[in-house]
């Protein structure tokens, strides 16, 4: 979603906005801005579209700046234009504000600043925020800035400098992500690590209610008051490379590539010794799982996917009733919780709007809550009782790859450790479970080699208007996943159908050559899917089938098979779900479309 960069030092402000804002360009967003000083002067530039048509137009203005604040707008209030694009300013040009989030009461604002004269010109919940620090400032930007934040409701991360004080920043956060990067002899304001680490590793994370002052030499920490707070400084230990392509074409195949990598990341400091499953970044006991009753694993997009396949684990090995619920209904469908209830989120960012407001919910009815999350610090990660981080590293591509796969691994992981506790599963499957995860990582790794053949597979796709994917059991959660990633980042229209379903309406949809991919990993449901293939292959389908090392006679079914090696069914989604993100990024990539970042897409989505 937005970006917010702000800078302060000796340097030239504006080509440290705009790398900072190329760094954060992964939050997805559909215009940019910068605000600087130059000349005694507050300038603005602005403007709709990709970074570098900001950059043409910060090419004829002059450069000498020390101090400013930059944004990557995503739209919300008002369509994506150089009038809403912040920075947004007051009248008199001297204040101007970025912000990331959404002001809930602006239109009340507006109403009552507008009867003391101001004048509006964009369509924006942003623009109150200058007018009203401008209506509270007595000579000390601070102070009215403090005045004009208890006015807001909503969230809000913010960027905000003035001329009348051209050596100082303000950064505000309120249910918004805003770090501040700690330089020498100067200093940054970022909504996102990889937007300063190339200067500073040195990070402090604002929590809700705080904000700072910042010079180019001293950062003062305080709350929504003014009071001074102290903060532990995070130093960044991962490189700037890893959030880079690292000699991929694209991030989206870079982290598919990764995955062997932070699958091992995420399973191997998990399992003891002794082949017994740690979770010790978690105090297992005050979680008191002899006693949970029920549990909802609530999330969003892949995120919710994966929290489908943990359902089937909890429940098959820890004998839990889970319910799996996309976070915006979830929130809105009054759901049953109270204190046996363990409610597990399931982020990448950490930052969703709706999985935090489920997370918020839950809390506020008692129930325990666990999240499994990729980014350390974030909204979830910080709210959350219990925390199981996945360890996949920045997710750039905004299609969710390693992501994915890291929380199918870590729910497997979660589910036999509670099975353990709760006596609900043997041994001799505990054993055999572990032995199979401990294998998946370099299982990924050998059908990652077969990546010339779902090219291949993808320039017989690519044409497609339609593509289906079907499967029963676990495999029906891969399909699901496997068409989101390929509409996503392909365009083409696809349906996930559970293959039973398929007689019931979808099968008018098939015709000669209609592309239907049919995963098959499932043991007992194998010769089911097999007639579900030749039922669609009778009306003319064009099909693959994802299967099983061994399980040669589908090949005599479907057109093509692709194999995945021999594991328990329970443990299959992982391998499964591997060529379906390959066959979607080499679709996209043979139609053209910019894989990393899909249209109307944002990678972090901070908005309901
Ligand atoms: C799809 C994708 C999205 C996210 C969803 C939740 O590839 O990335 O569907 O999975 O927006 O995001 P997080 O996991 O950050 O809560």
């Amino acid at each position: 979603m937005c970006g917010i960069v702000g800078y302060i030092g000796d340097k030239h402000a504006i080509e440290l906005l705009t790398c900072g804002l190329e760094k954060l360009e992964y939050r997805g967003y559909d215009s940019a801005g910068v605000a600087f000083i130059d000349e005694n002067k507050l300038k603005i530039v602005k403007s709709k579209g990709r970074l570098n048509n900001l950059e043409e137009k910060l090419e004829v203005s002059p450069k000498h700046s020390h101090i400013g604040i930059g944004h990557t707008r995503w739209a919300t209030h008002g369509e994506p234009s150089d009038i809403n694009s912040h920075p947004h300013q007051n009248k008199k040009g001297n204040i101007a504000v970025v912000h990331n989030g959404i002001i809930e009461n602006y239109l009340e604002i507006k109403e009552e600043l507008i009867k003391k004269g101001y004048e509006f010109v964009s369509e924006t919940d942003t623009e109150v925020i200058p007018y009203l620090i401008d209506m509270y400032y007595e000579g000390d930007l601070k102070e009215s800035v403090i005045k004009a934040i208890k006015r807001l409701k909503g969230s809000f991360a913010l960027g905000i400098m003035s001329l009348d004080e051209p050596d100082k920043l303000i950064a505000v956060r309120k249910d918004s992500p805003l770090i501040i990067g700690i330089g020498q002899g100067e200093n940054f304001i970022a909504s996102d690590i990889p937007a300063v680490i190339d200067w500073t590793r040195e990070i402090y994370i604002l929590e809700n209610g705080e904000m700072a002052e910042l010079t180019k030499d001293n950062v003062i920490l305080m709350d929504f008051d003014g009071n001074p707070i102290e903060k532990e400084v995070y130093k960044v230990t991962w490189n700037i490379d890893e959030a880079q392509k690292g000699g991929y074409d694209h991030f989206m195949l870079k982290e598919i590539f990764e995955q062997p990598k932070v699958l091992k990341d995420t399973l191997f400091p998990r399992i003891g010794n002794d082949g017994r499953i740690r979770l010790d970044d978690i105090d297992t006991n005050s979680l008191d799982i002899e006693n949970i009753e029920k549990i909802y694993i609530v999330a969003c997009g892949t995120a919710y996917h994966a929290g489908l396949v943990g359902k089937k684990l909890i429940e098959k090995y820890a004998k839990i009733p889970v319910i799996t619920d996309v976070a915006s209904e979830f929130r809105y469908n009054n759901p049953f919780i109270d204190e046996k209830t363990l409610l597990i989120v399931v982020s990448q960012s950490g930052e969703t709007a709706d999985t935090l407001a489920a997370l918020r919910l839950a809390k506020k009815k008692k129930a325990k809550t666990l999240a499994i999350c990729n980014v350390v610090g974030s909204s979830i990660a910080r709210e959350v009782d219990y925390i199981l981080y996945t360890w996949a590293g920045p997710e750039i591509a905004v299609a969710s790859t390693k992501a994915y796969t890291t929380q199918v691994v870590l729910l497997a992981l979660l589910a036999l450790y509670i099975a353990d506790v709760r006596k609900t599963i043997d041994e001799d499957e505990y054993k055999k479970a572990l032995e199979v995860l401990n294998s998946i990582p370099d299982d990924v790794e050998k059908i990652l080699r077969s990546k010339s053949k779902l090219e291949d597979i993808a320039s017989h796709l690519y044409k497609s208007r339609d593509i289906f994917y079907i499967g029963r059991g676990l495999d029906y959660y891969v399909a699901m996943e496997g068409s989101l990633k390929l509409k996503e980042v392909s365009y083409i229209h696809s349906e996930a159908m559970a293959a039973g379903e398929l007689k019931h309406g979808t099968l008018a949809l098939i015709e000669k050559d209609t592309p239907v991919i049919a995963l098959a990993t499932q043991d007992y449901l194998y010769d089911k899917v097999i007639s579900n293939i030749k039922e669609v292959k009778a009306r003319g389908a064009y099909t693959i089938a994802i299967a099983k090392e061994g399980n040669n006679e589908i090949e005599g079914v479907a057109d093509l098979v692709i194999y995945i090696p021999d594991v328990i069914n329970e443990l299959a989604v992982p391998l499964a779900i591997i060529p379906l993100q390959l066959i979607a990024y080499y679709v996209a990539i043979q139609r053209g479309c910019d894989v990393d970042k899909p249209r109307n897409l944002a990678k972090s989505v901070t908005v309901e």
